[in-house]
């Protein structure tokens, strides 16, 4: 992806392979600035703070967390508690787990002394991965967009999509905005109906900044605005990400999901979560009973970060001082009201044999 004209992906090495450095997303859309990350702990506060944030870059990070944490300290003890830490960080996207246990099972057959830069390779690849899988999501839901906009000639497809599952929240490309990039390159003309994403606005802030930066024709919407537009015919279709999907096709992605998906279903708007198959999570079949959902601090909540007319960016209080406020930050969608889940092996049904057919390996 470019930024001002210069291509970035959201994580990579600097100093001959000794650091990180990424995105600082929780400064954009107002200031665009890059963070090192030399130590464990620096990747560690980088995903619990949302430095880096969205499934597949939190992987990422976790991956290259381990190289950093075994840098300072090889033992299979201290391999151990980077894994622990940092699979703690966060606890709904799947992708973290998956990836850290990757570097794990890589370097820990290794002697000592060439384990930290046996993780730095491993984690390289896993990047690499994680932009080939998103580049071939592109194509697929390409292809989706392309059908919609014959059966809709001489105007652009609306899509729908919740928080941020673009570039930002991958090495590169993004999952559910992939196809939006695909498509709008190829011609077809799309614009996309971003939701705001309270309470920490993933969508205004990122999803936004970064289809501008692109050149795709977008509108910031409430996130409670969804229902109305799909009622009067314009959404075309939602696409969103996934932070884990269950082997039955059950999607958990970013609190608020789940609405979309029943105003979906009610209107007729087909529902589509886009995902590489680490998010995949095929050890459990029931989303609602099984996956661990984040509770957040009641500070996201309460406090909204902004620019003011003179240009300082601020926090402000929007509560009483004597509420309380509730953070979930994640919701499940049934896989019967997702219309299709669409991978890096292609689009499926949500459901067990749909996946199946796709991961057979699996
Ligand atoms: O809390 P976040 O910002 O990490 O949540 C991100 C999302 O819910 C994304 O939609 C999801 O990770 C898919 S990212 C490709």
């Amino acid at each position: 992806m470019k930024v001002a004209g210069q291509h970035y992906r959201t994580i990579y090495p600097v100093q001959d392979g000794a650091a990180v450095e990424v995105i600082d997303q929780t400064r954009l859309p107002h200031e665009f600035a890059t963070v090192r990350l030399s130590r464990l702990d620096d990747a560690v506060r980088a995903i619990a703070d949302m430095i880096v944030r969205g499934a597949p870059l939190i992987g990422a990070t976790g991956a290259y967390g381990m190289a950093l944490a075994l840098r300072a300290d090889a033992t299979t003890a201290a391999l151990e508690e980077a894994r622990r830490r940092l699979v703690a960080a966060r606890p709904t996207a799947v992708n973290l787990r998956w990836a850290v246990d990757e570097v794990l099972s890589a370097v820990a057959p290794l002697p000592v002394a060439e384990r930290a830069a046996a993780a730095f390779q491993c984690a390289a690849e896993l990047c690499d991965e994680d932009v080939a899988s998103c580049a071939s999501i592109g194509e697929y839901g390409k292809q989706i967009l392309g059908e919609l906009a014959k059966q809709h000639p001489g105007r652009p497809i609306n899509v729908l999509t919740h928080c941020n599952a673009g570039w930002l929240a991958t090495v590169d490309y993004g999952t559910a905005l992939a196809p939006i990039y695909k498509a709008h390159d190829a011609g077809i003309a799309v614009h996309v109906w971003v939701d705001e994403t309270r309470p920490r606005n993933q969508g205004a802030s990122l999803t936004a900044w970064e289809l501008g930066q692109h050149g795709v024709p977008h509108t910031a919407i409430a996130d409670n605005a969804g229902g109305h537009l799909m009622q009067h015919g314009r959404v075309d279709v939602c696409i969103v990400g996934s932070d884990r999907t269950t082997a039955r096709g059950d999607v958990c992605n970013k609190v608020g999901t789940y609405l979309k998906a029943l105003a979906a279903h009610d209107c007729g708007v087909p529902f589509y979560a886009a995902l590489t198959g680490p998010t995949i999570d095929w050890e459990i079949d029931d989303g609602l009973a099984q996956i661990p959902i984040e509770e957040r601090g009641a500070d996201e909540v309460r406090w909204v970060r902004g620019r003011t007319a003179q240009g300082a960016v601020v926090s402000v209080d929007i509560l009483p001082a004597s509420s309380q406020a509730a953070n979930p930050a994640f919701d499940v969608t049934p896989a019967r009201l997702v219309t299709g889940l669409i991978t890096e092996r292609g689009v499926c049904p949500a459901t067990a044999e749909g996946l199946r057919r796709l991961y057979p390996e699996k």
